[in-house]
């Protein structure tokens, strides 16, 4: 089978296309025939060595697939082969085929395809976590949310409008401002030339937001939780920027506010419920027409310069491998 190969760290232009044997699932796996892989920020981190935890070398870059079952392992009693399924593992998912634990994969949802369905799960079950589960977000609220044109981004401003939240977008161009307010947003900010913490207090009528969820950090995290209300809340989870920000303690005493963070990795085992909730609200507004924002779609071979862009900030929503392209 064909598969990206990251043989060294570093930048993901030096990730390879290799051939290799066919893969075989162990006890409590599945063997996944991949037909598309989604591009994640932290596929970049992980290349280079920069993410929470290391990929030994060599290894199969990618986390987040949708395909068929195509062998299950001993113990393992379904989903039958011939079933599409979409999952998310901590690497292997650039390839023709991955191996998967049973409990990694789920369903798809009725009315994504594949390319879709890849794209799907995880900006879409972080934007929602991020919105409802830890940030509270209730109809009617504004909601500031920071890389409103990225993959965590444009699903929080979809979700939140579908949800009734009222969106500010923040992004660093008028093009990428144009994708949120197109996915709903009612403002926008051009955090690269315009005053976040006042921009954001004038275009909510003066109050501030009552919820921040922030995918970028750096600079931009201690501005946006100075434009929340009193009372407001801000939800960290991530750091694309690649500044970890540091926010004074006493402006969270002043404010009354909540710094909440949310991790989708340890989601499944500390909060199933949660989970399943999510993923019958993601479902019924897939049902009503909801689709993750899918910019590029590229075929297995070109997956190091779909990488790059994303690590050079030049994509918008999703980019999508196609492993049945070439
Ligand atoms: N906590 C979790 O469970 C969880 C789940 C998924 C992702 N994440 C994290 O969330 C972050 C965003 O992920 P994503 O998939 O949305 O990434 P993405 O699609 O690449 O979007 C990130 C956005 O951040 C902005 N940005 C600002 N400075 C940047 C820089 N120096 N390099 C790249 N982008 C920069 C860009 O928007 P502008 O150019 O408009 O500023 C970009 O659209 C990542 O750190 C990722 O690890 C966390």
């Amino acid at each position: 089978m064909r598969t990206a190969r990251c043989t060294s760290y570093g930048p993901p232009g030096g990730i390879e296309i290799a051939e290799t044997d066919d893969l075989t699932p162990g006890p409590g796996e599945v063997l996944v025939e991949v037909h598309a892989a989604a591009v994640n920020y932290p596929d970049v981190l992980v290349a280079a060595d920069r993410y929470q935890i290391s990929a030994p070398l060599p290894f199969t870059p990618g986390s987040e697939f949708a395909g068929v079952v195509a062998a299950r392992g001993a113990g393992v009693s379904g989903p039958p082969e011939g079933t599409a399924v979409a999952g998310a593992v901590f690497t292997g998912a650039f390839a023709e085929q991955v191996v998967a634990p049973v409990a990694a994969l789920r369903p798809i949802p009725d009315g994504l395809d594949m390319v879709h369905a890849a794209a799907f799960h995880v900006t879409y079950q972080t934007a929602y976590h991020a919105l409802v589960t830890v940030g509270g977000a209730t109809a009617g609220e504004w909601a500031a949310v920071l890389g409103a044109a990225g993959g965590v981004g444009s699903a929080a401003v979809d979700v939140a409008t579908r949800l009734g939240v009222r969106v500010v977008a923040a992004a660093s161009s008028k093009e990428r401002l144009d994708v949120a307010l197109g996915l709903g947003a009612e403002r926008g900010i051009d955090y690269t030339k315009e005053e976040l913490k006042v921009r954001v207090r004038e275009l909510t009528g003066g109050g501030g937001a009552h919820l921040v969820i922030d995918p970028v950090g750096g600079d931009h995290a201690e501005a946006a939780f100075r434009a929340l209300c009193r009372g407001g809340r801000f939800v960290t989870v991530g750091y694309a920027d690649g500044r970890i920000p540091r926010i004074p303690l006493n402006l969270v005493l002043l404010k009354n506010a909540t710094v909440r963070g949310f991790e989708a990795r340890m989601m499944r085992e500390e909060a199933p419920e949660a989970v399943a909730a999510a993923q019958r609200a993601l479902a019924a507004m897939v049902r009503d027409g909801m689709r993750p924002l899918v910019s590029r779609v590229h075929p297995l071979s070109e997956v190091a310069s779909a990488l790059t862009a994303v690590a050079e900030r030049r994509t918008t929503g999703k980019v999508v491998l196609d492993m049945t392209r070439t």
